[in-house]
């Protein structure tokens, strides 16, 4: 693992977004995979700063976002989709149609999982994901003690993550108590992988996960197997 620790949450976002940008200049159409939460929101930041100065185009870049709740109507402020919308995708070039996001309503789950991973194996894999890390060792949805060979589907929630959810999104009683998420098997096969961490809350969490035994318990700790993966922390987040 290649690991950089930045001074602050600025720097780690810029950071990020240089990564992105290298990687769509070098590939106009490459295929971005995503994360929501509080961690990425810089790098959003960035990206669309880019884009509106003029040094960078999304208008041919695919994206496939790594989770959404099931049962949360794309429409409603709490969603996934709302966030990337909200963030990212309005204030940019990408065309709607090459932005996949995983559909919590969907009537047949199964389905909507599998057709998300035959999406990502037609548009040729995902090139470079973004990752943010859950208090417990999640990325995406995939919550401790799931299979490292896991494919997308549905998961149920930990009390942790929703809680913690909670604190920005819905009142607890109201966060779904699942998650349709990309599997820690899926996330694995992008070509290259960007964590990103900051604050000091998330210190302990990123030791155990990049130092501690590769273990399901840790589903990030799976990341350490990865051969191309970065992680981008802020001096806070290194503090372990
Ligand atoms: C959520 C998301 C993850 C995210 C994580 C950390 O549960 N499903 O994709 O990385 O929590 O969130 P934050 O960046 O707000 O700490």
């Amino acid at each position: 693992m290649k690991i950089i620790i930045t001074r602050d949450y600025q720097e780690m976002s810029e950071r990020a977004a240089r990564l992105v940008l290298e990687t769509v200049k070098a590939k106009p159409d490459a295929v971005l995979g995503l994360a929501t939460g509080n961690t990425p929101l810089g790098l959003y930041r960035a990206l669309v700063a880019a884009y509106a100065s003029g040094k960078a185009s999304f208008a041919k870049v695919k994206t496939f976002n790594l989770d959404d709740y099931v049962g949360l109507p794309r429409a409603s402020r709490d969603s996934f989709w709302h966030y990337m919308q909200d963030n990212f995708f309005s204030q940019v070039d990408i065309k709607p149609e090459h932005v996949y996001l995983l559909d919590g309503t969907a009537k047949n789950l199964a389905d909507e999982a599998a057709n998300y991973e035959r999406h990502i194996l037609d548009e040729g894999g995902i090139d470079l994901q973004i990752l943010g890390i859950g208090m417990d060792g999640h990325i995406g949805f995939c919550e401790p003690g799931a299979s490292f060979t896991s494919r997308t589907g549905v998961v149920n929630l930990t009390k942790s993550t929703r809680e913690v959810n909670a604190e920005n999104l819905l009142e607890l009683k109201q966060v779904p108590a699942q998650g349709l998420t990309m599997g820690l098997g899926t996330i694995m096969e992008a070509q290259k992988i960007v964590l990103l961490a900051n604050g000091r809350h998330k210190a302990f969490i990123l030791h155990k996960a990049l130092y501690g035994p590769v273990a399901e318990e840790v589903p990030a700790s799976i990341l350490q197997r990865h051969p191309d993966c970065t992680v981008i922390m802020d001096a806070a987040a290194a503090g372990e």
